[in-house]
């Protein structure tokens, strides 16, 4: 059986539980299982945490990772994607990590790949889906402790071009987070008939939204997927929408405060927030490479179950 992480609406019931508490058991010492193979990781938009956590995920499981980079690959000589992926499954790779700014180029390449025993792991395409951060989110929570059924999730800034927030909110509707709230200008909200936002309270007012809050999520506006639009400068939007120092001090005494980062100090979060004792920012971080190490058991160990069926 050859599994892909496209994203959280795809996963086999009972999974995404499984790989955050795998990651969670991971972060507290447990031994990761040994693999072989290699994994290529081809990304067509920039990152810094997504990659290079994948990279250490490998490492750490004893996985070769290839970072292929597409602005240097024969794809700039015409090649499609589904040739290059192809290509490159051909050489028989356990796994490729997928980035792209076109939503649903995961899936393409999964099903380009339908046969080969090459699995496709979506590291973000477009503003559709991030899995991996939406499971590593969740498992930096459940280290935490954070009970589901009594959580308040607020996510606040740019959900409209945000495939963080589309994967995070899927997951939490899953997880059977009760209260779950998006806050933000009204340009950067979503269309009220998404239905990646179903179920989710749309509250204009930032500090209603943040009140009795016991996770904030803050967002970054995605400039690299927002055609024109009409802004005030940064001082008058942290203002508005970021989360200040003044609004991070009336939150609840156990408030956390997450970021999938990049963060944009000053912007949608003030630096002292990012920086103080409910941010979360770098845990996260840490988070990410065990999650991503749940994953690639999860992907290989599937492989290896057929190969000895
Ligand atoms: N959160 C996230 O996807 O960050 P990068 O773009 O640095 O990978």
């Amino acid at each position: 059986m050859t599994r892909h992480l496209i994203d959280i609406e795809s996963l086999p019931p009972g999974d995404a539980e499984r790989l955050i508490a795998r990651a969670a058991a991971l972060s507290q010492g447990a031994a990761p299982r040994a693999c072989r193979g290699e994994i290529v990781q081809l990304f067509w938009e920039p990152s810094t945490r997504t990659r290079v956590s994948f990279e250490f995920a490998a490492h750490r499981l004893g996985l070769r990772s290839l970072a292929v980079d597409p602005e240097r690959s024969s794809s700039t000589k015409g090649e499609t994607l589904e040739d290059t992926c192809r290509t490159l499954a051909a050489m028989q790779p356990s796994a490729l990590v997928v980035r792209h700014a076109e939503p649903g180029t995961p899936q393409r390449v999964a099903d380009a790949l339908a046969g080969t025993g090459v699995a496709v792991i979506n590291a973000g395409d477009g503003s559709r889906a991030h899995p991996t951060q939406a499971l590593l989110d969740a498992a930096t929570l459940v280290d935490e402790g954070l009970d589901w059924a009594q959580a308040r999730i607020v996510l606040l800034g740019d959900l409209r071009h945000s495939r963080v927030a589309r994967s995070a909110f899927a997951l939490y509707r899953r997880l059977g987070v009760p209260d779950l709230r998006m806050s933000g200008p009204s340009s950067l909200l979503p269309d009220a008939d998404d239905p990646a936002f179903r179920g989710v309270a749309r509250i204009e007012d930032v500090d209603s939204a943040l009140a009795d809050a016991s996770v904030v999520v803050c967002l970054r506006i995605q400039r690299e997927r927002i055609q024109a639009l009409s802004l005030p400068d940064a001082d008058s939007y942290h203002a508005a929408w970021g989360l200040t120092e003044a609004r991070a001090s009336r939150l609840q005494p156990d408030a956390r405060v997450l970021h999938p980062g990049p963060v944009n100090r000053g912007v949608e979060i003030a630096p002292d927030v990012a920086d103080g004792g409910r941010s979360r920012i770098l845990r996260q971080v840490r988070m990410g490479v065990w999650l991503r190490m749940a994953v690639f058991e999860w992907v290989v160990g599937a492989a290896e179950s057929t190969s000895s069926a």
